[in-house]
Order: C-alpha cells, then sequence, then structure tokens
C-alpha cells in the first residue's frame, strides 16, 4: 500500500525543476505585469469611447475595470520587486474601435487570462513555493473572469438595447481588484473591510 507521503514525494519537483519554475514565474511575473499596464491604459481609452458614443455607464464599467488592472499590476510589480528582479517599463500599445468591438475584443482577452494564462502561470509558481506570486495571479485570475462577466453582460445588453438595466455604480476592492456591482460586507478574494472598497459612479 502506497502512504500518502510516498504519494507527496512522488509528484514533488526535483531541486531543478524547482529552480527553473522559480526563474519561469519571475520571467511569468514581467509578462503579467506588461498586460495588466496595458489593459490599465487600454481600458482607460475605451472608458473615454464608450463615453463620446454617449454609454456614460459603459464608461464607467471600464472605468472600474481600468483601476482593477492597475492593482494587478501594482501587486504583481511587488513580487517582481521582492525577488530583485526588474520592472519592466511599459510603453501601451492598443487600438481603439468602437465600443461594440472593444466590448468583444475584452471578452476574449479576459476570458485567455483568466482561463489559459493565469492558470499556467499560477502552475509554475506553485511549483516554485513562490507564495506572493501565487497570491497575486490568483487576485488576478479570479477578477478577469468576473470581467469577462460584466462585459459580456455589457455586450448583450448593448446589443438588446436595454443598457437602462445596467449598474451604474462599481466597487473596486483596492487589495485584489475584485470588481462588484455590489458590495459585500468584506471582499469574497481578500477579505477587505466594504469600507475601504474604491466606488465608481
Ligand atoms: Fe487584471
Ligand atoms: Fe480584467
Amino acid at each position: 500500500m502506497i502512504s500518502c507521503d510516498t504519494k507527496k514525494s512522488s509528484i514533488k519537483p526535483t531541486t531543478k525543476e524547482h529552480m527553473d519554475a522559480g526563474f519561469k514565474t519571475i520571467e511569468n511575473m514581467q509578462s503579467a505585469y506588461k498586460g495588466e499596464m496595458t489593459a490599465t491604459a487600454k481600458y482607460e481609452a475605451y472608458s473615454k469611447k464608450a463615453d463620446e458614443e454617449g454609454y456614460h455607464q459603459i464608461a464607467i464599467l471600464y472605468h472600474a475595470v481600468a483601476a482593477a488592472e492597475k492593482i494587478h499590476a501594482t501587486n504583481h510589480k511587488a513580487v517582481i520587486e521582492d525577488a530583485g528582479s526588474t520592472v519592466p517599463i511599459i510603453k501601451p500599445e492598443y487600438t481603439v474601435k468602437t465600443t461594440k468591438e472593444n466590448l468583444s475584443d475584452d471578452i476574449n482577452g479576459e476570458a485567455y487570462e483568466a482561463k489559459t494564462m493565469y492558470p499556467d502561470f499560477l502552475k509554475t509558481a506553485e511549483i516554485a513555493d513562490n507564495k506572493i506570486a501565487v497570491l497575486s495571479l490568483t487576485y488576478a485570475m479570479k477578477t478577469e473572469l468576473k470581467h469577462k462577466y460584466f462585459f459580456e453582460q455589457t455586450l448583450g445588453d448593448l446589443n438588446s438595447n436595454t443598457l437602462n438595466s445596467m449598474s451604474s455604480i462599481y466597487y473596486v476592492c483596492p487589495a485584489c481588484g475584485n470588481t462588484y456591482t455590489t458590495a459585500p460586507k468584506h471582499c469574497d478574494f481578500s477579505l477587505t473591510d466594504k469600507e475601504k472598497f474604491i466606488t465608481f459612479q
């Protein structure tokens, strides 16, 4: 019979795997930092575009999501700095299309981050046993899934002419970027008190 301990040791990474994962994790954090900084600038531009098109509520959503991405970037930056590594200098590149097109692109972008990129980065950070990277990546991954949901809802409302049913207030947790239309007492990702949430309206 195989004991639990034996099972555990059979999946334990070798020293080389552990070290490689450590280096790879910092590379991944740099790449994620770039992505989050670019998303911050892009969503601010999309917020302005939505306002220009007369979609004030969509502009608020984009503004809140931009703030959430900035929080992810700040968290990732802290992980990179604590590893003694270089924080990349970012020159955000993005294209502003119509709000309908922007929303559609963003659904795909957030889905990729939430379901492919962050889960992959997370797996490597777990092998590396980099606990703060795991925390920062988890916060971002879980938030991006909510962003995907908000963008899907909004595109649906835009297509069916029901934008008046959209929320005109959003809350962002300053610790993890979690984004809400209704603030719970404590953030359900980071347990931050709702008094600390940033309000967008
Ligand atoms: Fe993010
Ligand atoms: Fe996001």
